[in-house]
């Protein structure tokens, strides 16, 4: 463990128009180590790596390589600088190919000039294979891969750079436990060849698993550096929230009422024959491993998925929905995993964000929102779940990541729905803010709606839960209530198809 940090920032402060992102913060990073970088949403964590990797330009403050001023201009010359990143929002081209994604702006040439594509697709294959994605194709078209294996590109391209200092910013949050583990595997060789990484995460049980200290920021300011054999989950959320958290998953007063939602036979390429029922008040968690077919259920239910059978039925009234906005209209909500794909459109405000779903429902009956009121139920979101922004009119692209998961959850309740579903709702959510996402839950649940919460979280589902039941191959595998819940039972039915057909 060597003692003079491979690259030290210094006093780094930057400004966005009405927010102080960065104040004062400083950060080391040590050859063959991993640095978690720790915060709560909207604490900096983004904006001082974007300094780094040349994104943004700080204010003030300096960056030493080995004890020497390092100035770096833009992202292009941090990458010559050798340092690499991998974005919190995913940065790929969907029209290119992996390969092609993998090499942008760096691609191999012969004399004249040409791409040599056989050099670079090999190449790119082999930074697959090492993150155990050898059955990914280097020249498949990148907008037809899921979210987690476009994560896996950034994360292949970041390592085609071979540079000395990589940073992660939440790397995981859409892999499954394999990728993840895969993903371990490499961070375990990068540190045996002495490479410096930032690894930025809201998953604390991350920090102990793969790093070795850990530099937490609360609101732009630095608040501690120290060796993660010091830390407990306590004492890093003690230092991000700055008060323990004594409650991680609240428990409602609330009953449950009457069936209100049911689903039966609901088939398609992706799901087999699944049904369930949700009464009002209810939270039902579906659990499952990630491709289980948990967010295609949710999909095919918000018509956002043709399915070849099946029926819905709202209040014992069978409907049909054949678009996300007819869903909508019966009183479905979907809050989707994907808040950059389907849910937000970012360059549009917080304010436009969030009502824009009530808009399109209020339209059909020719009714009218003011303004004002637009306004107005967007600052109630906004104060509800704490969402950190200047005001209703900041556009969503300058929101961190977590606050603008908060956003896609706001855009789910405006259509005063009475089934919601939230897929993942607390992905990018830092721990307090986690709380309150649930205290919310639970207020929705004691106001009557249905609620069928998606989570790889297997804490969260059984923490927030009423019911469970279980997905493994596009199958319902099996229902456990929240008293029988155990890890070990939902994970058995969670592999219970698998294990089958492997035979
Ligand atoms: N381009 C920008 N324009 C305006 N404000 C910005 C911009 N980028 C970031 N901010 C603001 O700076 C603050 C810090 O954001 P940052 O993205 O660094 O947070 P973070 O620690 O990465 O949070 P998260 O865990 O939610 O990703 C936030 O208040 C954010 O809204
Ligand atoms: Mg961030």
């Amino acid at each position: 463990m060597s003692v003079t940090p491979v690259l030290e920032m210094k006093n780094i402060t930057k400004e966005f128009p009405g927010v102080k992102a960065l104040d004062n913060v400083s950060l080391q990073i040590f050859a063959g180590e991993v640095m978690a970088l720790l915060g709560e949403n909207g604490a900096g964590k983004s904006t001082l790596m974007k300094i780094l990797s040349g994104v943004y330009t700080k204010d003030s403050g300096e960056i030493y390589y080995k004890n020497i001023p390092l100035n770096v201009k833009d992202p292009k010359d941090a990458q010559n600088k050798g340092i690499a990143i991998i974005h919190q929002e995913l940065n790929l081209v969907p029209e290119l190919t992996v390969g092609e994604n993998i090499y942008l702006g760096r691609e191999p040439v012969n004399i004249y000039g040409r791409i040599k594509y056989r050099e670079m697709y090999d190449q790119s294959a082999k930074y697959l294979e090492m993150l155990g994605e050898g059955r990914m194709s280097p020249s498949a078209k990148v907008s037809s891969l899921s979210v987690g294996q476009a994560q896996i590109v950034e994360i292949a391209k970041a390592l085609s750079m071979d540079a000395r200092v990589i940073i992660m910013d939440e790397p995981t949050d859409s892999l499954t436990d394999v990728e993840t583990e895969n993903l371990y595997q490499v961070i375990r060789e990068l540190k045996q060849q002495g490479k410096a990484l930032v690894y930025i995460s809201h998953k604390l049980s991350e920090v102990f698993d793969i790093c070795d200290r850990a530099t937490v920021l609360r609101d732009g300011t630095f608040v501690d550096m120290k060796p993660v054999g010091e830390l407990t989950e306590e004492s890093i959320i003690q230092l991000m929230v700055g008060r323990p958290l004594y409650e991680r998953y609240p428990k409602s007063k609330g009953e449950c009422g009457e069936k209100v939602f049911e689903v039966s036979g609901l088939t398609n390429h992706k799901i087999t024959d699944v049904s369930f029922s949700v009464r009002r008040g209810e939270v039902l968690g579906i659990a499952g491993l990630m491709g289980s077919g948990r967010s295609e259920v949710a999909k095919s239910i918000f018509g956002a998925m043709a399915l070849t059978k099946g029926t819905v039925t709202i209040d014992g009234e069978e409907i049909k929905i054949s678009h996300p906005s007819s869903a909508i209209a019966k009183g479905i909500s979907y809050v989707s995993e994907d808040r950059k794909q389907l849910g937000l459109i970012l360059d549009m405000s917080v304010k436009e964000n969030i009502t824009l779903p009530a808009l399109k429902t209020f339209q059909k009956f020719f009714r009218f929102i003011s303004v004002d009121e637009e306004i107005k139920t967007s600052e109630h979101y906004i104060e509800k779940m704490s969402i950190k922004t200047t005001g209703p009119m900041q556009k969503v692209v300058n929101l961190s990541g977590g606050n603008q998961q908060k956003v896609a959850i706001g855009k789910g309740l405006v259509t005063s729905p009475k089934v919601v579903i939230l897929d993942e709702p607390t992905r990018g959510v830092d721990v307090g803010a986690k709380k309150e996402i649930y205290d919310l839950i639970n207020e929705l649940k004691e106001n009557g709606l249905a609620i069928i919460l998606i989570s790889s979280e297997m804490p969260e589902v059984m923490g927030m839960s009423d019911r469970i039941i279980v997905m493994s191959a596009g199958c319902v595998a099996g229902e456990v209530s929240r008293a029988d819940a155990t890890q070990e039972k939902i994970m058995t039915l969670a592999m219970k198809n698998l294990t089958k057909s492997a035979v």
